[in-house]
């Protein structure tokens, strides 16, 4: 079974198709919805970005301050056993990129191509995957951070149109949340948590992150929530350690950091006894574990939503009669093929 292709790297395909139909989960009932996936959630400057890129292991993401994520962020990673690690855009297939500064450049400019520079938001994903032999397979959507208040010439709105469009997808029942709060702040105060909680009462696809565990007072600790007596989940919290500005200032690279952040906890007082189930590397095997156990108890459900799409392009393939040239008819022909496969491929997971 050693070759058959892991179940995020199929349904990152799949994904990936219903993106290139145009389908972004907007509608009820698309194939989108049904896969699961991760959507990072937290307040502005909470480290949303930087966990992002600790996962990575690369830096790669647009900063600044004010509204610098303005379009979802589909990031696909891909584990590769060896090689020289590249990014792929899907607007852009062909190119293959090397140079993670131009990944970042690259965000910005399609970002600004949909909401014009105008600092509006849309809700249209752009879909990254990355190929590292460093990442874990993993589907990770970055969102725009919630906000209290509307800056500089950002419409009044933008407070409410950023909830709505990270609540479209936190509400989905398909969706791990990956909620951000900082523990220089105040838990109750957490915009994470506090949208958590209304879509997620349980807490059993949440997932509770506590970064910034460096900056807090001194003489204070965060075990409280670590080790969920503040707010309690189903899942494990886990406890972050970035980079801080100065150190990105300096370049400090992400392998690195990684390190840094494992010594943190490794001689800490405080985390000692949880310094293996804290940090960035230990936060990316668990979600991937999560991730696939969730895709593999909904594939009956995904199987049964191909073949609904299969049934209904084979309705429509009927109507118009089965083309050759380059159509309307030749592109449902090419999805058709790909339900099928796709179906093929599912079917083999369930034994
Ligand atoms: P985002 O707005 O949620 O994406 O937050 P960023 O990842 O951009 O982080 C905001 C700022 O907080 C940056 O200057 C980071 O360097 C800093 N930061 C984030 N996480 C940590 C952390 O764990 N420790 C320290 N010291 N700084 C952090
Ligand atoms: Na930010
Ligand atoms: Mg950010």
């Amino acid at each position: 079974m050693a070759t058959m292709e892991s179940l995020i790297g199929l349904v990152n395909r799949i994904q990936r198709a219903c993106t290139v139909l145009g389908d972004h989960g907007g509608e009820g009932g698309s194939l989108w919805e049904a896969l699961p996936s991760v959507a990072v959630v937290g307040g502005q400057s909470s480290g949303k970005s930087s966990v992002l890129e600790s996962v990575v292991g690369r830096d790669f993401l647009p900063r600044g301050s004010g509204i610098v994520t303005r379009r979802p962020l589909v990031l696909q990673l891909h584990k590769m056993d060896g090689g020289t690690e590249y990014a792929e855009f899907l607007h852009a297939p062909r190119k293959r990129f090397s140079d993670f500064a131009a990944v970042r450049k690259e965000i910005q400019d399609e970002t600004d191509r949909i909401t014009g520079t105008s600092k509006q938001i849309s809700n249209i994903p752009i879909h990254l995957s990355i190929y590292s032999p460093n990442v874990v397979d993993l589907t990770l959507i970055d969102l725009p951070g919630l906000t209290k208040v509307a800056v500089e010439d950002q419409p009044e709105t933008i407070v409410q149109d950023i909830e709505n469009m990270v609540r479209s997808y936190v509400e989905k029942p398909n969706c791990i949340i990956l909620a951000i709060s900082p523990a220089n702040q105040d838990i109750a105060t957490s915009d994470a948590i506090k949208l958590a909680r209304e879509v997620d009462p349980s807490g059993e696809r949440t997932f509770g992150v506590l970064t910034k565990l460096d900056l807090m007072d001194q003489g204070t600790n965060a075990r409280d929530v670590l080790e969920g007596r503040s707010y309690r989940l189903r899942q494990p919290w886990v406890g972050i350690v970035n980079r801080s500005q100065a150190e990105i200032n300096k370049n400090i690279d992400m392998i690195a950091a990684r390190r840094k952040e494992q010594e943190y906890f490794a001689n800490s007082p405080d985390y000692g006894h949880l310094a293996h189930k804290m940090g960035s590397e230990y936060l990316a095997k668990l979600l991937s574990q999560h991730l696939e156990t969730v895709i593999r108890q909904r594939i009956p459900s995904i199987i049964a939503l191909i073949n609904k799409m299969i049934t209904e392009l084979d309705a429509q393939l009927d109507r118009i009669g089965r083309p050759v040239g380059v159509d309307s008819g030749a592109q449902l022909y090419t999805i058709l093929g790909m339900c099928r496969a796709f179906d093929r491929i599912f079917k083999e997971h369930l034994d």
